[in-house]
């Protein structure tokens, strides 16, 4: 069988990212643009800011895919992009630069939900078995995902209010630590000791659903109330019982999904599997069962665009085709 090349393009938050990947499962390249040192003073992604990086950036990201893959364009099979969700003046830069070269290439076009490739990330490490379970944490995303088969996705449990990098990047801002805050709180909770009992939000009988607002609340009402009692909190003991919370949560849900759906592997995604509270805790729980738990590697944790290729050469296969009307879709759906 002849090998697939896809060449992957990601535009949909702060990084500029293109990629080629060999039939789905094997990296060539991948080369990306991080925009996190012009975001880090607003203490957040500014939109705008964001797409006037990716205009900037985009082409010469994509020349450094095909230069560090030694490929040309000859080999590609198609362009695959993410097309949502994301914020939508950065999705455009990435959606109008692959239709642009669809079209003067002559090549086959698929657009890529940003979350399939979150989850595809972990194809690029080893292959799946079905049924799997997803868990896709990052700043914009917590999800339950299970999947039967390749490119079927089914949501069974998500956030109602914020993502849990979200809340790791509000409660690290209440901390004074910098932008984005989630790796730091991970570095303060390692040291600090969980004195303080944060709630955790299970929601209802058997749901799946995340909530991180309520906690949030709590750690500002801690944080407040402390203050005007003249005490002092330890922003360590903060972190490390605001971790605790997440954690358990995020850990007990997981947990209970993968051996209600009896699959075969679990699969964790997006930058806050980079979390080592985290990871220790997955770990731990699944060690006690016989379910394989996968975590990929912290490179392809957050935004990329191997994950999107990745999961393009599935859509591909699959015989998913956008047309030269493909557009962002900043809340497109799994
Ligand atoms: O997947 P990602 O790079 O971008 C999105 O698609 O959102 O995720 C970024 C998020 C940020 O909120 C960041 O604070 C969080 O992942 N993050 C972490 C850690 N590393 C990154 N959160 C907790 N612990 C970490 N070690
Ligand atoms: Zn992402």
């Amino acid at each position: 069988k002849k090998d697939t090349f896809i060449l992957g393009i990601e535009t949909s938050c702060d990084e500029t990212a293109a990629s080629i990947v060999k039939n789905g499962t094997e990296i060539v390249s991948n080369v990306v643009a991080s925009q996190i040192e012009s975001h880090k003073r607003f203490g957040g992604v500014v939109p705008e800011i964001a797409s006037r990086h990716h205009v900037e950036q985009m082409t010469i990201v994509l020349e450094e895919a095909f230069q560090e893959a030694g490929m040309n364009w000859d080999q590609i099979d198609a362009i695959t992009v993410t097309e949502g969700p994301g914020l939508v003046g950065a999705l455009l830069v990435g959606v109008n630069a692959a239709k642009a070269l669809a079209f003067a290439k002559q090549k086959p076009l698929v657009g890529v939900h940003h979350i399939a490739g979150h989850i595809y990330a972990n194809r690029l490490e080893k292959e799946f078995t079905f049924p799997l379970l997803a868990l896709i944490v990052s700043g914009g995303h917590t999800e339950l995902v299970l999947m039967k088969e390749h490119g079927s996705y089914e949501l069974i449990g998500e956030t109602r209010d914020d993502a849990a990098g979200e809340a790791y990047d509000k409660v690290a801002r209440m901390l004074d630590l910098p932008y984005p805050g989630g790796p730091h709180i991970d570095r303060l909770a390692e040291i600090g000791e969980e004195t303080i009992d944060f709630p955790r939000a299970w929601l209802e009988d058997g749901s799946y659903d995340f909530s991180f607002s309520g906690l949030k609340s709590a750690v500002i009402n801690k944080i407040h109330n402390a203050k005007q009692r003249g005490e002092t909190l330890k922003a360590e003991d903060i972190a490390a019982s605001f971790q605790a919370s997440v954690v358990d949560v995020l850990t007990t849900k997981t947990l209970r999904a993968a051996k209600e759906f009896n699959v075969k592997q679990v699969i964790v995604a997006g930058g806050v599997a980079a979390n080592k509270g985290l990871r220790t805790e997955l770990e731990a729980k699944f060690s006690e069962t016989n379910i394989p738990l996968l975590i990929p590697p912290l490179k392809l944790c957050t935004d990329n665009a191997a994950m999107i290729a990745a999961a393009g050469t599935i859509a591909y296969e699959q015989g998913r085709r956008s047309g030269l009307d493909l557009n962002a879709n900043p809340s497109l759906l799994l």
